[in-house]
């Protein structure tokens, strides 16, 4: 496989993983996540991490999944470009989903317990938070996934396009969402 290939799908296997986050946006608004408790004087998550935000943002990744699971067998796409064969691929589409939010929820924290208030800009956090979330509760339960589509041979390639496209990526979103009047900070 060319190394073309393998940058592009990098993201392209990562979508589940990337559009929580904007649908969390959408569906944002409802009781949060730590219903308004605090820890040591500060909340523990605050009002931007909410229970609406985490099933509808997790839905959306893993309809999109969904979706495209069933296009890329349609197709026949090469093996590096799938979430693996049968009812893996379902589990691997919802774990990137889960995975990512949980990240962005454990980077909420961190902020949180760093004394920033909702939407302080925390660079690198912000960008990464749900990157590792999704790779990584994604490794715990699919190691194998993991390991031939981002890091074994051309896996690496894919790895470091996703982390040098995400933040680029991020940004942009986060600058459509403000003008939409949906997200209270461009970034
Ligand atoms: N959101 C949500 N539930 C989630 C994640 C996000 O409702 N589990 C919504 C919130 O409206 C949030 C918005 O998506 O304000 C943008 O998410 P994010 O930028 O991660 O949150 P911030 O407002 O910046 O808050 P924090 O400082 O906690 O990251
Ligand atoms: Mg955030």
């Amino acid at each position: 496989m060319d190394i073309i290939s393998a940058a592009l799908s990098g993201i392209f296997l990562f979508l589940p993983a990337l559009v929580p986050n904007s649908a969390a946006v959408l569906f944002g608004g409802g009781a949060p996540v730590d219903l308004g408790r605090t820890w040591r004087g500060k909340r523990i998550l605050g009002d931007g991490k909410t229970w609406t935000g985490l099933f509808g943002g997790v839905a959306a990744g893993t309809s999109l999944g969904i979706l495209l699971i069933m296009i890329s067998m349609i197709f026949e796409f090469p093996e590096q470009w799938t979430w693996g064969g049968g009812m893996d691929a379902l589990g691997v589409v919802f774990a990137l989903a889960l995975g990512s939010l949980l990240g962005d929820m454990t980077g909420a924290l961190i902020k949180r317990r760093l004394g920033m208030e909702r939407g302080h800009k925390a660079p690198v956090l912000d960008q990464y938070d749900f990157v590792a979330g999704g790779l990584g509760i994604t490794a715990l339960l699919f190691p194998a996934w993991i390991a031939s589509r981002y890091v074994s041979g051309d896996g690496i390639v894919a790895l470091v396009t996703l982390l040098v496209f995400v933040p680029v990526l991020h940004r942009t979103v986060n600058i459509i969402g403000y003008k939409m009047g949906k997200k209270k900070e461009p970034w």
